[in-house]
């Protein structure tokens, strides 16, 4: 994608967390782990974890509804909601449908995109690409993430690294030259088994021997997660900022995904930019997965460290290995 015409612009936004915290502290009573381990290896210090009762569905409404009171936008007058998950409430019927029902917009295309930890961003591209089409004006893109379901708790590799919410973004075209200048979605599916859930699809559906072997639970290969995200994300921050017509030193803000704070410190230091430059807030919420960057993109506006007219990056990795990056001009 590169210099869109009619362009797509981020007119309001929302989140939501789940109320319970899970301190490094409570984990290092459930698993042999330390608050020490956990924050120097991850800058992880606690997570927000959805109540028994809460579904991936249950986020991504409360942030939409949140999004659109930002916007000024009605729900009735959407075209296009899509869900970027890996946790959905349902097989079929997509979350999306669950969460266009909640919010009365009855004229509204729903679907669901699954790019693990890359899902807001791809779907953020895709809508993007939708409004320039002409195919939709009002389109929510939500990334929404209830990992707490998919993890082994017992397994001290991977519990101690996620959490649970959603973020919500309302696009509509631009206005003022802002909004998406370019976008890149890739992804290598030979490095589909470094992480994985193996069980409860069509090539091993659910089954008591799955369960008993823990194969419904989330697999990780860090180190080799690591490795990839190190070896890819750079390169494609320079592709995405160079393809938008700037150069790196023109950048304001890029908005990483959030899964370890020496993943973003590598990337950092691999641009060579200053700490300062990059959205960072892992240290209250965990690995989200697709709700990480829309996370961390409305903590930087929240928090004036994204203006108007700013040059912002977002970019993300995740399973499948999937990566994905966008610039854009902020503001609608
Ligand atoms: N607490 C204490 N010790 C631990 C923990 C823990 N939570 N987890 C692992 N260890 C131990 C290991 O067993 C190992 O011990 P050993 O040397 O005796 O064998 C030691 O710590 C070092 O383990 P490494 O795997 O080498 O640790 P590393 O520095 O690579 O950090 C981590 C592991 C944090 C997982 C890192 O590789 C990482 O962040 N990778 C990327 C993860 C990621 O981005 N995942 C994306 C999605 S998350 C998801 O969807 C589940």
């Amino acid at each position: 994608m590169t210099d869109l015409s009619v362009r797509a612009a981020i007119r309001g936004m929302g989140v939501y967390v789940p109320e319970r915290i899970l301190t490094n502290d409570e984990l290092a009573r459930m698993v042999d782990t330390s608050d020490e381990w956990i924050t120097s290896r991850t800058g992880i210090k606690r997570r927000h974890i959805a109540a028994e009762d809460q579904t991936t569905g249950d986020l991504a409404t409360l942030a939409a509804s949140r999004a659109l009171a930002a916007a000024g936008v009605d729900a009735a007058d959407l075209d296009l909601i899509l869900v970027g998950t890996a946790t959905p409430d349902h097989y079929f019927p997509a979350t999306a449908c669950l969460v266009q029902e909640r919010l009365g917009a009855k004229r509204a295309g729903a679907f669901d995109l699954l790019a693990a930890c890359s899902s807001f961003v791809y779907g953020l591209i895709s809508a993007g690409q939708l409004i320039a089409a002409g195919v939709v004006r009002h389109a929510l893109v939500i990334g929404a993430e209830t990992l707490s379901r998919l993890i082994d708790w017992d397994d001290r590799r991977t519990s101690v690294l996620i959490g649970d919410g959603a973020g919500a973004v309302v696009l509509t075209p631009a206005t003022n030259g802002r909004g998406l200048r370019s976008g890149i979605v890739g992804a290598d599916g030979s490095a589909g088994d470094v992480l994985k859930v193996a069980a409860g699809g069509s090539r091993m559906p659910m089954s008591v021997h799955a369960i008993e072997h823990k194969l419904h639970r989330a697999y990780m290969d860090g180190q080799a997660v690591f490795k990839l995200a190190v070896r890819t994300v750079p390169g494609l921050v320079r592709d995405t900022v160079a393809r938008a017509g700037w150069t790196l030193d023109q950048v304001d803000r890029i908005v990483p995904h959030q899964a370890n704070l020496r993943i973003i410190e590598a990337m950092r230091e691999q641009l060579g930019l200053p700490a300062g430059m990059f959205e960072v807030n892992i240290e209250g919420y965990g690995n989200t997965s697709a709700a990480s960057v829309p996370l961390a993109l409305y903590e930087a506006v929240e928090g004036d460290r994204i203006r108007p007219d700013d040059r912002v990056v977002l970019a993300a990795f995740g399973g499948g290995f999937t990566y994905a990056a966008c610039a854009l001009i902020w503001g609608s």
